[in-house]
């Protein structure tokens, strides 16, 4: 070995020594450009106290029922991802939620189904919001704004890993969308796009990724979104989404794909019991 191979080994085996084995299993090496990207691994402190009152499942013995409800739908959710009947399913650990029309509860849904996976020992989820146009969850959560999907679509941001975010609830981890683009819709139909579903599904088969989604009514690209996932919760609003909405909305559903309806706010005048809204859930598959 010359003096110059020894002297390369030796700071090899160095900088070996120094990486840091990331969740990811990756290995980092110690550069500069690293040591950002570590910075930029600071978890996100979500607001806890406001996403609790807002009722959310923030695990405080409380609000049971809500998080007996949530446990059966993410059961399902599980056993779909994992179980016997995931070998049907293409890329069955992404998990899409939308609904017929805006305002039906996706955003409570996701956030709280992803809440609850993460009470789960062995499971790791990744939330993403998906609703580009009118992106919500980052201030549902209390974060602020910060480079997400749109900003990777538009390859602002070169890797992945810089767009998924650590909080400070161990087991979830957030996808911001970015900041609104005039384009925002249409790169979610992108080849990109398609690239990076398969790219979280297959570099973490073990973790379920939930997608905060834009209604399928009005917004052609949640079919092509719809085409990347395996699973589907559909919200539904109790007493107010139209029968014909929710079939107009699921009709041109991939059937290949795990379809479940979400019945929320359906226990609205039950408030002692239910805090000011109440949940359920409907029929799944
Ligand atoms: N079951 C529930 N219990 C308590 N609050 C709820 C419930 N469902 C929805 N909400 C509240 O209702 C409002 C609308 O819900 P949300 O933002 O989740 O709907 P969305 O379908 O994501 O809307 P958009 O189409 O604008 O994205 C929010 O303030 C949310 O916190
Ligand atoms: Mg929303």
């Amino acid at each position: 070995m010359s003096i110059i191979e020894k002297a390369l080994a030796k700071q090899q085996s160095k900088a070996a020594q120094k990486s840091e084995k990331t969740e990811s299993g990756e290995l980092y090496s110690p550069s500069k450009a690293t040591i950002n990207e570590l910075d930029k691994k600071v978890a996100l402190n979500l607001d806890k106290k406001g996403l609790q009152e807002r009722g959310y499942l923030i695990d405080n013995g409380t609000r049971k029922s809500i998080k007996d409800e949530f446990r059966q739908i993410k059961r399902k959710l599980l056993n779909n991802a994992f179980g016997s009947a995931s070998k049907m399913l293409h890329h069955s650990n992404l998990i899409m939620v939308s609904s017929a029309k805006p305002n039906e509860g996706k955003t409570f849904v996701a956030i709280n189904l992803a809440l609850s996976i993460a009470l789960e020992q062995d499971k790791t989820v990744l939330l993403v919001d998906a609703d580009v146009l009118r992106p919500s969850i980052i201030r549902e959560l209390g974060v602020e704004e910060t480079p997400g999907i749109i900003e990777y679509l538009l390859n602002d941001v070169t890797q992945v890993s810089e767009i998924i975010y650590n909080t400070d609830i161990d087991k979830l981890k957030l996808i911001p969308a970015g900041v609104p683009h005039h384009l925002s819709n249409e790169l979610l139909a992108s080849e990109k796009m398609a690239a990076l579903a398969s790219e979280l599904a297959n570099r973490y088969p073990d973790r379920i990724v939930i997608f905060d989604c834009p209604p399928l009514i009005g917004v052609t690209e949640t079919l092509v979104l719809a085409n990347l996932m395996g699973q589907a919760l559909i919200v539904v609003e109790e007493s107010k989404t139209a029968i014909a909405d929710i079939k107009s909305a699921t009709e041109h559903l991939n059937e290949n794909l795990a379809i479940g309806l979400v019945l929320n706010k359906a226990i609205r005048s039950h408030k002692d019991l239910y805090g000011y809204y109440g949940y359920g859930y409907g029929a799944t598959e």
